[in-house]
């Protein structure tokens, strides 16, 4: 099975190392034929120089490029084979009118954790994807990490959740080193402290049948800090902050 990459960025190149762990054949195609043959030779792939003879020997291809240039790309495309695209706010229906809709055509939406093999992935496809072709997606998307089957309609908040989520982590992150350091920790000092905890905190709600709520529960002791900290915490909004975070982050998507 050989997988054609259109497009060697960075999503590109992190899916790839993940695909390395796989027995699956990769070729890739980028802008600039030079700088596409350095990368392809870091990462231990082939590359080709021209998109359509890449298409010619690809058994499934993945879209690796920026949605505001997809179209022109694919314009110029003649496709054959089942295609992947991972492109934010492209949606099956547009793939079909950009691509060709009678091929099987299927919407990963990755995170930025497929970095370190541990990418959130939403996976979506179309009518002309059968359950063979699917497995064999998660398989790819399973080799960067974890793969969620979300309706096409849940993508924007997967995207907002997952995909933005990071981002909003690192500041819950970044904020609470903040006041360690307002209380005279350093910042590393704080920083390892927090990002410990977060780890931790994490792996111990993964591994018990607790809810978040159970476990905040556990931590709270009558008359103690922690409640004194959460009720703080809520005069301040923080449930109806996040919650309007993760709002404008979805009505951002559906306008992309
Ligand atoms: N980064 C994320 O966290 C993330 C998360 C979810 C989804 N995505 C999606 O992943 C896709 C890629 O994003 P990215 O972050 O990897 O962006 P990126 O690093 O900018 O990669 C895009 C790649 O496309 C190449 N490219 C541009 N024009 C091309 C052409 N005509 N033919 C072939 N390749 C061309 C670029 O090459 P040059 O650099 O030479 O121009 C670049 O290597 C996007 O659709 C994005 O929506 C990204």
């Amino acid at each position: 099975m050989k997988i054609g990459f259109i497009g060697l960025g960075k999503m590109s190149t992190a899916i790839i190392r993940g695909l390395k762990n796989t027995s699956f054949e990769i070729i890739a195609a980028g802008r600039d034929p030079q700088k596409t043959a350095q990368d392809a030779e870091q990462l231990g792939i082939t590359a080709i120089s021209e998109h359509q003879a890449l298409i010619e020997q690809a058994d499934l291809i993945i879209l690796g490029v920026k949605p505001q240039v997809l179209p022109s790309i694919t314009a110029k495309l003649h496709f054959r084979q089942p295609v992947i695209s991972m492109a934010a706010g492209i949606s099956l229906n547009r793939l079909a009118e950009l691509i060709d809709d009678k091929l099987p055509l299927i919407r990963i939406m990755p995170n930025i954790n497929a970095q370190i093999l541990e990418s959130s992935t939403a996976i979506c496809g179309n009518d002309k994807v059968d359950a063979g072709l699917m497995d064999l997606a998660k398989e790819i998307t399973n080799s960067f990490g974890r793969t969620f089957d979300i309706a096409e309609k849940d993508f924007d908040t997967f995207t907002a959740l997952a995909g933005s989520g990071p981002a909003y982590i690192y500041l819950f992150i970044e904020t609470l080193s903040l006041a360690g350091v307002k209380h005279g920790l350093t910042k590393n000092q704080a920083l390892d402290i927090v990002s410990h905890t977060m780890l931790a905190s994490v792996q111990n709600l993964i591994a018990n049948n607790d809810s978040p709520h159970d476990l905040i529960d556990k931590i709270s002791s009558p008359g103690g800090t922690t409640i004194a900290g959460l009720l703080e915490l809520e005069k301040n909004g923080l449930t109806t902050s996040v919650i309007a975070g993760i709002d404008a982050a979805i009505d951002r998507a559906k306008k992309l």
